[in-house]
C-alpha cells in the first residue's frame, strides 16, 4: 500500500519524507488555505516546492468546473513538474476531463468520491487514482470503509487499473483497515502515519534493553 500525506504543510511533508516511507502528497484548496497559501501564483509555486521535497506523485487540484477550463488548468499544472497528478472533481464535466487526460497520458486523481457508482465512472473514464472520502462518510454515520471494500470488489471483478486512494483518512485504524481491504493508496495526516509506530510494549521493551545494556557496561 502506498502512503501519501494529505497536507500542504511543508514541514510535515519534509518530516514524512525523512521517514523514508512516503510515496506521495495530496492537497486540496482547503489544505492550501489552511497554510495561508492563496492566489494562483503562490499556489503554483507551492506545488513546485512540494514536488522538490518528495519523490512520488503530488496531486494538484483544478478549480474550474467546465471541461475547457479543467483541460486548460490541468495541462498547466501537469507542465509544472513530472510528479504532478491532475486532481479532478467527480462531476459530469470532470468525467470528460478524466477521459481527455487519460487519452493524453496525463495522470489524474478523481476527487470527492462518495459512492460505488461514482467509483465505477472514474474507472471507466481512465482515472489513474480515485479518492473515496472515508472520514467524511463516517462523519454522517455512513461506513466509509465499507465503500472501499465495495469498490475493491468491483474493480477486481473487471481488472480496472484505477488505483483506490483512500482519502479523508483520519487515524491509524483507518490506515490498517484500508490495508486489510486492499486499498492501493491511503492519504492522511502525518499523525495517521506516525501513529502506526506506537506501542507501549515497544517503549517498555526498549527501556529494558537499554537498562540491561548499561548494567553490563558498569
Ligand atoms: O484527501 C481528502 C481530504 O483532504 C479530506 O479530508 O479530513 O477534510 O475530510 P477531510
Amino acid at each position: 500500500m502506498k502512503f501519501f500525506i494529505d497536507t500542504a504543510n511543508l514541514d510535515q511533508i519534509r518530516e514524512a519524507q525523512a521517514l523514508g516511507v512516503l510515496d506521495g502528497v495530496t492537497t486540496n484548496p482547503s489544505l492550501m488555505a489552511k497554510e495561508g497559501i492563496t492566489g494562483e501564483k503562490n499556489i503554483i509555486q507551492h506545488y513546485v516546492d512540494i514536488c522538490n521535497i518528495v519523490d512520488g506523485d503530488v496531486s494538484a487540484e483544478v478549480i474550474s468546473v467546465d471541461f475547457d477550463g479543467m483541460v486548460r488548468e490541468g495541462k498547466a499544472l501537469a507542465a509544472l513538474h513530472p510528479q504532478i497528478v491532475v486532481k479532478i472533481p467527480m462531476i459530469e464535466e470532470g468525467i470528460k476531463a478524466l477521459k481527455y487526460f487519460s487519452d493524453e497520458g496525463i495522470k489524474t486523481n478523481c476527487t470527492l468520491i462518495f459512492s460505488t457508482g461514482q467509483a465505477l465512472l472514474a474507472a471507466k473514464a481512465g482515472a489513474t487514482y480515485m479518492s473515496p472520502f472515508i472520514g467524511r462518510l463516517d462523519d454522517i454515520s455512513t461506513d466509509g470503509l465499507n465503500l472501499i471494500q465495495e469498490i475493491r470488489e468491483i474493480y477486481d471483478n473487471y481488472g480496472f487499473e484505477t488505483q483506490i486512494l483512500a482519502a479523508s483518512v483520519r487515524h491509524t485504524m483507518h490506515v490498517i483497515e484500508c490495508a486489510k481491504i486492499g486499498a492501493d493508496v491511503m492519504t492522511g495526516p502525518l499523525s495517521s502515519i506516525k501513529g502506526l509506530l506506537n506501542h507501549p510494549l515497544t517503549d517498555i521493551g526498549l527501556a529494558k534493553f537499554l537498562e540491561d545494556y548499561s548494567k553490563g557496561n558498569q
